[in-house]
């Protein structure tokens, strides 16, 4: 800070080693905090944690527990005390969350009311919640501001609603607890180390990672979902953010609700929107790669245009989106060359648990 005095807090991630929180992660070690990650990995390995303490030279606790089960973490935050926990954990797959609704209710309902008890019988004074774009309507006019109308399409976009719901009312009620909901439009791109990014298992869903395989020779074309679409090329737009200002902005995060009381929710994207025609251009002009493309019907549920409105995260912090489209592209191609298997190392979850 300006005058020189490092603030650092206790704070537990949950969810740490996925995608977003294990960037985040890294952000907090490097400004002093004190960290403890939460995961279950069901969707991540212990492996991206070990990289996260190499790159920011300093190490964090580790607690294999599930949100879903309060006995696996109560202890947890019991002994750690944290002053503020930032909650990741959930799952994110939209057509799994129409396939397997009670999956995605139990996890990202129930498991935000467990946490957020925890948080509260701990004492924790900040929490920070992983929300997303979905939950507005796919209707919704572009830019869409945080008064919007909430009518999410999918029971995935409804448990982040839920969820939301849920931590308002539990700050009512705690009022010692401040909070911050943060809607992430479309997070993309890896550490500038290339030793973090996102690592899906089987077949990528989302455009970026589906890119970098095909970038790399693993898929023959890119599927485009419909190019008929009331755009100006006809393929759907997007609001993609860097990973990395999308974890500093979770540092703005704790700022502005330390130094707040109540709910603050911010949309977190750059305010702008670009096609996946454009995306497929800056790819192949940045990393010298050819993405052959093939164009498909539309994808159900997929809206045409998703772009955010961001003056009030610029009201009411300093953080800005500073990472640009060709930064997302190099970054998200270093991870995948340097990665072609992702974090798969040979350590398995199960030597994990011994
Ligand atoms: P991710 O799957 O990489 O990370 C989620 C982490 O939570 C994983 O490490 C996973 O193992 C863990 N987890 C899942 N279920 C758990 C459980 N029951 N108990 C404990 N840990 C559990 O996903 P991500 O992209 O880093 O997303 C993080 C959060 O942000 C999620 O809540 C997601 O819904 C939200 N979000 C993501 C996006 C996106 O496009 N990536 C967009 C908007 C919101
Ligand atoms: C982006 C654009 C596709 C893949 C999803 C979730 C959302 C949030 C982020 C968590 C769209 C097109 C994609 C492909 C394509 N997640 N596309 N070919 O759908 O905007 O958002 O992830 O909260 O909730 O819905 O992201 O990357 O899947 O698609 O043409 O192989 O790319 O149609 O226009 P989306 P995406």
């Amino acid at each position: 800070t300006e005058c020189g005095y490092l603030e650092t807090m206790r704070v537990i991630v949950t969810g740490g080693a996925g995608y977003i929180g294990s960037h985040t992660c890294v952000r907090l070690l490097e400004e002093g905090h004190d960290v403890a990650v939460l995961d279950n990995f069901e969707n991540s390995q212990p492996e991206s944690l070990q990289r996260v303490q190499d790159i920011a030279g300093r190490d964090l606790s580790i607690h294999r527990g599930d949100v879903r089960d309060t006995g696996s973490f109560a202890d947890f935050f019991d002994v750690w005390r944290p002053e503020a926990v930032i909650h990741f954990a959930g799952l994110k797959s939209v057509g799994e969350s129409v396939a397997e609704p009670e999956r995605y209710y139990t996890t990202n309902v129930q498991g935000t009311v467990n946490v957020a008890q925890a948080a509260v019988k701990a004492g924790a004074s900040s929490f920070v919640f992983s929300s997303s774009a979905t939950v507005y309507s796919p209707e919704a006019q572009m830019p869409v501001d945080e008064t919007a109308e909430l009518r999410p399409g999918n029971p995935y976009g409804w448990s982040k609603r839920m969820a939301e719901q849920v931590l308002t009312d539990i700050q009512a009620a705690q009022p010692q607890l401040s909070m911050a909901l943060l809607r992430y439009f479309n997070p993309v791109g890896a550490h500038p180390s290339g030793r973090l990014g996102e690592d899906p298992r089987g077949v990528p869903a989302n455009l970026m990672p589906y890119m970098a395989r095909v970038a790399d020779g693993t898929y023959p074309a890119l599927k485009v979902f419909g190019d008929d679409y009331p755009t100006p090329d006809g393929t759907g737009v997007r609001d993609y953010v860097h990973v990395v200002d999308l974890a500093d902005a979770h540092l703005a995060a704790l700022d502005a609700v330390g130094a707040s009381s109540g709910v603050l929710t911010w949309n977190v994207g750059r305010g702008t929107g670009i096609s996946v025609l454009e995306m497929v251009e800056a790819f192949e002009r940045v990393t010298g790669r050819e993405i052959p493309i093939e164009r498909v019907d539309r994808r159900a549920g997929d809206s045409a245009t998703s772009f955010a409105e961001v003056s009030e995260i610029s009201r009411r912090s300093p953080w800005r989106a500073i990472r640009g489209v060709d930064e997302m592209v190099r970054d998200l191609w270093q991870w995948q060359s340097m990665n072609p298997q992702g974090y798969a190392t040979g350590i398995t979850n199960e030597a994990f648990k011994s």
